[in-house]
């Protein structure tokens, strides 16, 4: 049946309430507009066409979102639900199932749609509802005295006894095209809000005779919608405690998995465990037993096995072999590259550079456009000076050469096989392989200088 399935996603709400400038749909639950995360859902249930409902001026959704397979309809005067599903009817053809999703309800899960949906045939319409211990702002749900349901009513029209009932609407609901287009052409909008209401379908298909099943969603945060900022930020958490779960599942370890963000895609391999306050970015992949300390955030890298990572540690676009040791405070900015067993230390960074296996970069060093050998010992405060204003140089150290500290290497140069560098040089010219070089004004000591001192 899913092959006939047309799911149509309402958007067109203004979103006044996120007091912002971007539409409120387009709004990020961790990586993802709230729309996307709906349209990827519909497409999950294997929907055979997404319809989503846009309003006037939501130019801006249709461009962020253009990658995604949808057919985009503008509903160009707000004026209701049924208003705005009407709009997609058109576009579906034959007689075939529809779902009624909205781009604001990020959460709904596969789950309970298919479920939704299983119950729906030519005499059966599906409707999600939930038990809410505070229905107000929502459509109530109205049965009969043996427990049918006839309708439902929205809050601005409820009678004070409807207010009272706790068994709310959704609004996500499952129905074939034929009886919901002759129903939609029987709406009316004489109501308080002077709208044409999905809803009222309701009470006409009771009145025909068509069974209304209803389904509830597995956790209230699947039907939860978005209206304000604490309403994003409450289903953010909700979200990131699901992908800390799924990767639980997987044999992660989290220390704390509320303090744990991922927006992106992670891969682990085994016995990873993942320390407080950790923020993972787009698309990343850690070996087995990766350690991942505190307040490091690691965007799109590929991590090997037995890798740690101490606390404060940046890595971007970068790939990282086996036994690396980085941080406290390093920075690996894109495409550095270190091979196996490399170690990066305090207050480094590392730019577009690879560096062999067994090097070593440990303390408050900058290294940028340079190709590192085996086994390359680089001490405390070198410099790669790899820009001259205008243009980027390379740097090639090759295996087996010490750097003494606070050495400054003035691209392009290259430093040869088992090289040694003396302390405080600044190296402008090629350093020959096996060799000592270093630049370094000779030390002088004046006999009996005296330190200026002020007459008493
Ligand atoms: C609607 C339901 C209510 C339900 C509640 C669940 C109706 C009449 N009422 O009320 O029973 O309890 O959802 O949250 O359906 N939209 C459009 N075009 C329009 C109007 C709305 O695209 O012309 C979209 C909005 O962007 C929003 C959704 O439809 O995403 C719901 O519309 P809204 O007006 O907020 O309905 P509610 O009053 O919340
Ligand atoms: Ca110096």
């Amino acid at each position: 049946m899913n092959n006939e399935l047309n799911v149509i996603i309402l958007a067109a709400g203004q979103g006044t309430r996120m007091k912002s400038d971007l539409p409120k749909v387009l709004h990020l639950l961790g990586d993802k507009p709230l729309l996307e995360h709906v349209i990827l859902t519909a497409g999950q249930l294997g929907a055979d066409a997404i319809h989503v409902v846009y309003g006037h001026g939501g130019e801006t959704v249709k461009k962020s979102l253009a990658h995604m397979d949808v057919n985009w309809i503008e509903q160009e005067q707000q004026l209701g639900t049924g208003h705005a599903v009407d709009q997609a009817m058109p576009a579906i053809t034959g007689n075939k199932p529809v779902l009624i999703l909205y781009g604001d309800v990020p959460l709904i899960s596969q789950h309970t749609l298919a479920h939704l949906l299983s119950e729906v045939d030519d005499n059966t319409m599906a409707l999600l509802t939930a038990a809410m211990n505070d229905p107000t702002g929502y459509g109530r749900i109205i049965r009969d005295v043996s427990g049918n349901v006839t309708g439902i009513v929205e809050q601005k029209d409820a009678k004070p006894e409807q207010k009272t009932i706790k068994e709310i609407n959704t609004g996500i609901l499952a129905v074939k095209s034929d009886l919901l287009r002759r129903w939609l052409n029987m709406l009316e909008n004489n109501n308080a809000q002077g709208e044409f209401y999905l809803t009222d379908i309701i009470a006409i298909a009771a009145k025909e005779g068509i069974a209304i099943k209803t389904a509830k969603p597995a956790a209230l945060s699947e039907i939860e919608g978005v209206n304000n900022k604490i309403h994003l930020a409450e289903l953010e958490r909700v979200y990131q405690r699901q992908q800390a779960d799924a990767l639980m599942i997987e044999g992660v370890t989290f220390k704390d998995p509320a303090r744990f963000d991922l927006r992106g895609d992670l891969r682990t391999g085994k016995d990873v465990v993942i320390d407080v306050n950790v923020v993972i970015e787009g698309k990343v992949s850690l070996g087995d037993r990766v350690y991942i300390a505190p307040n490091c955030v690691i965007k799109d890298a590929q991590i090997g096995s037995d890798v740690t990572i101490h606390p404060n540690t940046i890595v971007e676009k970068s790939r990282i072999g086996d036994g690396c040791e980085l941080g406290p405070f390093a920075r690996l900015r894109p495409e550095t590259q270190l091979n196996n067993h490399v170690k990066i230390g305090n207050f480094v960074e590392i730019k577009k550079s690879t560096v062999d296996d067994h090097s070593k970069v440990n303390h408050l060093s900058y290294v940028g456009d340079t190709t590192m050998g085996k086994r390359v010992n680089v001490g405390a405060g070198t410099i790669t000076c790899n820009y001259d204003g205008a243009f980027k140089h390379q740097t090639v150290i090759k295996d087996d050469v010490f750097i003494g500290s606070d050495t400054q290497l003035v691209a392009p140069v290259e430093v040869g096989e088992g090289a040694t560098i003396g302390a405080g040089s600044t190296v402008t010219h090629d350093a020959p392989a096996g060799q000592l070089t270093l630049s370094r004004a000779m030390q002088k000591t004046r006999k009996g200088w005296k330190r200026p001192q002020k007459n008493k």
